[in-house]
């Protein structure tokens, strides 16, 4: 027995020791070891791994991404796992994001556009005197409110020369910073983000055939990833399926056709849940779009980003078309982790006093 808990990750052998009260995820982070996440609150399930020896409990958020057949196959969510003792665990590595580290900077506002009705586009460029992020396509960053909570954002363009980085931001009713982004922010204003974070980036290990699943504002960090490919000038025939509830919602739907058209093994489908506001586009749900045309997924690697029900209704589904669950990369657009511990600790009636 140690002092601290030790990590053993079975594949590859490398060890980490845990803090008192530190998850699985942030001692492995520390360490310099990439393990996938998205949500960090227990609720999306892409940080999922298998324990194979020890024991963890859950003292912050209940691991709510576990179902009872997960739990009894061993499963555990190593950002909200707190090891009791030393752990040997079965977990995927995401070797291209480990040499990045994450880093605070200023950025100022350089311009901010409508793109859809609730969707505002925004171009952040480093402050004067910042570096420029160094990141992957694909990642996302968290904007540093005043009172220290910080709200998710994917990145919507791959890295550039000069520093700019592109977000597509949905108004939430009700949510704070985003009615405030929506209402209040301007040209010239200044925000802190923290960066890159996240574990959803091109995968080049493979000469699998590619489907890029987004719905609405998913669309942001597939079209990084996407665009990465484009400009690799990939022969993997890639497959991109957007979904959202009206045709005006797809917003950059005439870059998405300008792919399909200059991209040879490109294809585009626009999917629209909403019968009435389709505009003689596809109707239905994007996740049956992709298994009506595909229902054998086995051969693929499947690239997800959107509203948590849209990945939760996708998620089995794929994987029972054959999809291995590790070729399934996924981002679920969960509120920030303050908010969906305060809506679970509600759920479950515990308040702080
Ligand atoms: C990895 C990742 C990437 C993301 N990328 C994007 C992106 O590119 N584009 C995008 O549009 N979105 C993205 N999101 C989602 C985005 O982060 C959220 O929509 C955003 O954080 C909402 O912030 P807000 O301050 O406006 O809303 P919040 O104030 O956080 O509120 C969200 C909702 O919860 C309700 N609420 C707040 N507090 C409570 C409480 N205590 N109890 C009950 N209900 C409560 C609010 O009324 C509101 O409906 C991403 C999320 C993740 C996890
Ligand atoms: S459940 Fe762990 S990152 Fe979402």
């Amino acid at each position: 027995m140690h002092p601290v808990p030790i990590v053993t990750l079975k594949s590859s052998g490398r060890q980490f020791p845990v803090a008192i009260g530190e998850t699985v995820l942030e001692a492995a982070q520390r360490a310099g070891v990439a393990l996938p996440y998205s949500c960090r609150a227990g609720v999306c399930g892409s940080c999922k791994a298998t324990l194979l020896e020890g024991r963890c409990e859950y003292p912050r958020n209940p691991p709510l991404a576990l179902d009872a057949g997960a739990l009894a196959h061993h499963a555990v969510l190593p950002c909200q796992a707190v090891p009791c003792g030393d752990l040997l665990l079965e977990a995927r590595e995401v070797a291209s994001v480990e040499d990045i580290a994450r880093r605070q900077l200023g950025v100022v506002v350089a311009a901010k556009w409508r793109l859809a009705a609730d969707v505002i586009g925004l171009r952040l460029l480093p402050d004067r005197g910042e570096r420029r992020l160094r990141r992957l396509p694909g990642q996302y960053l968290d904007v540093l409110l005043e009172d220290g909570r910080r709200r998710p954002f994917s990145i919507a363009n791959g890295p550039q020369r000069d520093g700019s980085i592109e977000l597509h931001v949905r108004h939430v009713a009700g949510g704070g910073f985003t009615s405030w982004v929506s209402d209040v922010l301007e040209v010239g204003d200044r925000l802190r983000v923290e960066g890159p974070l996240g574990t959803f980036v091109p995968r080049e290990d493979s000469e699998r055939p590619m489907i890029f699943m987004a719905g609405g504002t998913g669309f942001a960090p597939v079209k990084a990833i996407v665009e990465h490919f484009i400009a690799l000038g990939t022969r993997r025939p890639m497959r991109l399926y957007w979904g959202a509830r009206s045709a005006a919602d797809l917003y950059l739907r005439a870059l998405a056709e300008q792919w399909a058209r200059e991209v040879p093994n490109l294809a585009f489908h626009a999917v629209v849940s909403h019968p009435a506001l389709a505009e003689g586009l596809r109707t239905g749900l994007v996740h049956e779009a992709v298994l009506a045309d595909q229902p054998d997924l086995a051969g693929h690697d499947l690239y997800m980003s959107g509203p948590p029900a849209m990945i939760d209704a996708a998620h089995p589904g794929f994987l029972a078309a054959g999809l291995p669950e590790e070729r399934l990369y996924y981002d679920s657009f969960e509120y920030a982790p303050d908010v969906l511990a305060a809506i679970i600790a509600g759920r479950a009636g515990i308040h702080d006093d």
